[in-house]
Parts: C-alpha cells; sequence; structure tokens
C-alpha cells in the first residue's frame, strides 16, 4: 500500500456511535481517509455502512464520537461541495420523476452555485462534460426513469461528480449492473482517480474486487473489525470474515478474472 501523508486527513471519524431508539446500529466506529486513497468499506447486509456514510455526511445526527471534515468538525463543516455522494438508493429514487438525464446532473451543481443562481453556459459545459466522463453524453435529453438502473446509477455519478469534488462517496454504486458495466465502472474509479486525484469511500459486497482495487480496507459488523491496507485484508481475509460475518461465510475464489462468478458466500 502506498504510504498516505498524514497531514494529508480528509475524513477522521472516531469513536463513532449510532443508534435507532435502543438499538446500536454503529459502536465506536473510527477510520480515516486521505487525500487520493481508495477506501472500500464492507460487511454483512445490516452491519451499518450505509448509516455510517449517512452519519459522516451529517445526514443522520452524531451522538457520539467525533467526524471531522479536512480538519473541521461536522457540526461546522459547510463545504459540502467538496464531496459527492451517491446513496444505495439513489436511483430507485427518481424513477417516476419527470427529469431529464441532464437536469438531474445539474443539481449537483446547486451546492456551488446557490439555489438562486440560475446555471449557465459554463455550468452547461460541466454538465456535458460530466455525462461524457460517463459516457452518458448521448442519452442527455431522455427521461431518467426511461434508464436502464445502471445507467441510471453512471448518471448519478455524474450527478456527484459534476461540482469537482474532491471525494466521493458510494454506496454500493454497482448493485444491479451487469458485470461488462462492472468492470467499466471501475476502469473509470481508476480514471477519476489518476486525473483527478479524488479520494474515494466505496461500499460494496465484492469481497474479491474491492481488496484488489482499493487501497484500504473498513470491514465493520456494527463495530470495527478491520481497518488497514488491502494487502492485509487480503492475507487474513478468511479470520476477518469469519469474525465480521460469522463462521458460515467463507471465501470461495478471488476473482482475478473480472468475468468470473461468485466472490463469497
Ligand atoms: N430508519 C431506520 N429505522 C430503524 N432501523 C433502521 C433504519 N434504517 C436502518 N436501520 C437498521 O440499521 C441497521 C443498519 O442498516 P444499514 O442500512 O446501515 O446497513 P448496511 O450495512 O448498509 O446494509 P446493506 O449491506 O444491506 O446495505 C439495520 O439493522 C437496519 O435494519
Ligand atoms: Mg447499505
Amino acid at each position: 500500500m502506498a504510504a498516505f501523508d498524514p497531514s494529508n486527513v480528509v475524513l477522521e471519524a472516531e469513536g463513532v456511535s449510532f443508534r435507532y431508539e435502543s438499538q446500536y446500529v454503529l459502536k465506536r466506529v473510527s477510520l480515516t481517509l486521505h487525500r487520493g486513497e481508495l477506501l472500500g468499506l464492507v460487511g454483512p447486509n445490516g452491519s451499518g455502512k450505509s448509516t455510517l456514510l449517512k452519519v459522516m455526511l451529517g445526514l443522520l445526527p452524531l451522538a457520539e464520537g467525533t467526524v471531522r471534515w479536512f480538519g473541521v468538525p461536522l457540526n461546522r463543516f459547510r463545504d459540502w461541495a467538496r464531496i459527492g455522494y451517491v446513496s444505495q438508493k439513489a436511483a430507485s429514487f427518481n424513477v417516476g420523476f419527470p427529469v431529464t438525464v441532464e437536469e438531474v446532473v445539474r443539481m449537483g451543481l446547486i451546492a456551488r452555485l446557490g439555489i438562486f443562481r440560475r446555471p449557465g453556459k459554463k455550468e452547461t459545459e460541466k454538465v456535458l462534460e460530466a455525462l461524457e466522463f460517463v459516457g452518458m453524453a448521448d442519452f442527455r435529453r431522455r427521461n431518467i426513469g426511461a434508464l436502464s438502473g445502471g445507467q441510471q446509477q453512471r448518471v448519478f455519478i455524474a450527478r456527484a461528480l459534476v461540482g469537482d469534488p474532491e471525494v466521493l462517496i458510494l454506496d454500493e454504486p454497482t448493485v444491479g449492473v451487469d458485470r461488462h458495466s462492472e468492470v467499466r465502472f471501475y476502469a473509470l474509479l481508476e480514471k477519476m482517480h489518476k486525473e483527478r486525484g479524488l479520494s474515494i469511500v466505496l461500499v460494496s459486497h465484492d469481497l474479491g474486487v474491492v481488496s484488489e482495487k482499493m487501497d484500504t480496507i473498513v470491514c465493520i459488523n456494527h463495530e470495527l473489525f478491520y481497518h488497514g491496507s488491502a494487502s492485509g485484508f487480503r492475507a487474513a481475509c478468511d479470520e476477518i470474515v469469519a469474525r465480521a460475518y460469522g463462521q458460515e461465510m467463507k471465501i470461495i475464489t478471488h476473482a482475478h478474472d473480472p468475468g468470473e462468478e461468485a466472490i463469497y458466500r
């Protein structure tokens, strides 16, 4: 793993706990993300991955622990345009919404423009550029509801990217996306990472692919089970998975070939 400059910390969460009523969903979870780092967040269904992202993004209240973005405590952080977020349910929310692909992506500029400024020529160019980046420019006049799930996902990634964020938070972006598009998606991530020096947090259930493509892995099941290099995760994967997922979960293969099927069961 490339050593990350400790003075370049983008996101720092310390001892984050969260509960719905009496049920703890997160217990003292900590993680650090550096500039240019690719971090894979893994854990079984219901382990609190999406909740952790929402707490760190200020979408759910932070009751216990601390979160700092670029060194600024969450409750004082205002510069949300520096962060792009694609939620797990991004696509399914908007399907019936009568807006075009172009309009969806333009919404991603609102954080930068403020709600009272109308987008001009420069913004239209940025929207087109973001759509070209994800390979969806030809669909720009189409209704968002008239796209496939995978195509919608790419549009939502374009929306997260259009404001030139420094960090991208992606919650299971390849669910419902076919193998070919998934391979394309990871190539896209690499391109963004290389060209824009983005830091990325990616939630995925595909342990093989994530531990191969990301620099670091955070594995949670309500509590933190692993936070370290992807190579360290690969080396101790069976043990970490047995503890975090339970004994019945076993890694079958490590997918070097993107066409390979089932990574774990
Ligand atoms: N609004 C809510 N009210 C009560 N409990 C909730 C609510 N949202 C989520 N939970 C519970 O919190 C736990 C963590 O959910 P979360 O969505 O963070 O899991 P996850 O790790 O993202 O799972 P998945 O891999 O299935 O997306 C689950 O047990 C879930 O049922
Ligand atoms: Mg989730």
